[in-house]
């Protein structure tokens, strides 16, 4: 696992936007395509910002032609609702940079059953990367104050998950349905990053790394693959021996 505290939220968007360059060209290299999956929340807009700005040195390193972009998680709401984590890593880069439409794999969370447009998430995520358990290059996650991460939240079933790859819970604390990705799937990506910003998130950034509390982010374990921990200087404010 690498911790990395960044001065601030500017300084943190780059070098995550340095961290997508990298796992993007390298996937390409071996592969020929690069498979990422965007979380949601606010966090990661500037990072999307960021590698969609023709004046920022990422926008034009990206192999965008060869980029699949996925979800980690979505709300249970049509895409051009306010909500939708799609809505805003649409407006906030796809729309701005060359990937082909038939890129963007966004979850299809206007199907009123979010159990049937589970399903037929995880059938899609299996066409483009292989039908056994599929391994993102790159996949995206946040944090949120009860430790809850994509969408698996603190007592959610999804934690006990052991097969499905995209589930559906009924997410009691927000009183609506999520879909997300699940942790066999998240544990078996190439990279996994998680951004966190502002004090706000202090507390429970030290809780999920260097405390007693148990909470969904600490299951993020990723068999083979690396883990990363982005964070600005007011997220990880509290904690100990990380400069
Ligand atoms: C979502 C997310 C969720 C998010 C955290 C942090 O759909 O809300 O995927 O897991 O990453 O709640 O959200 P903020 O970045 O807004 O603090």
């Amino acid at each position: 696992m690498i911790v990395e505290k960044l001065e601030s939220p500017w300084n943190l968007a780059r070098a995550a936007a340095r961290h997508f360059v990298a796992c993007s060209l390298e996937a390409v290299a071996i592969r020929g395509l690069f498979t990422v999956a965007l979380s949601g929340g606010s966090t990661p807009r500037s990072l999307y910002e960021v590698l969609a700005d023709p004046d920022e040195p990422f926008r034009e390193l990206v192999p965008w032609s060869n980029t699949h972009f996925f979800w980690s998680d979505e709300r249970h709401v049509p895409p051009d609702h306010p909500d939708s984590n799609y809505r805003m890593a649409h407006e906030s880069m796809l729309s701005h940079v060359p990937v082909p439409k038939d890129n963007i794999h966004r979850i299809h969370s206007e199907n009123p059953d979010p159990a049937a447009a589970a399903q037929a998430y995880e059938e899609t995520i299996k066409e483009v990367t292989g039908p056994i358990v599929p391994q993102l290059d790159l996949i995206l996650l946040g944090l949120g104050n009860d430790g809850h991460t994509a969408s698996i939240f603190p007592g959610s079933e999804v934690l006990n998950e052991t097969t499905r790859l995209v589930a559906a819970p009924w997410v009691e604390q927000l009183k609506t349905y999520r879909i997300t990705m699940t942790l066999p799937l998240i544990n078996s990506a190439t990279s996994v990053l998680f951004l966190v910003s502002g004090s706000e998130k202090a507390e429970i950034v030290r809780e999920v790394l260097q405390g007693p509390r148990r909470c969904p982010a600490q299951e993020v374990k990723p068999g083979s693959g690396e883990l990363w921990w982005m964070l600005d200087k007011d997220a990880g404010s509290r904690l100990h021996n990380i400069n």
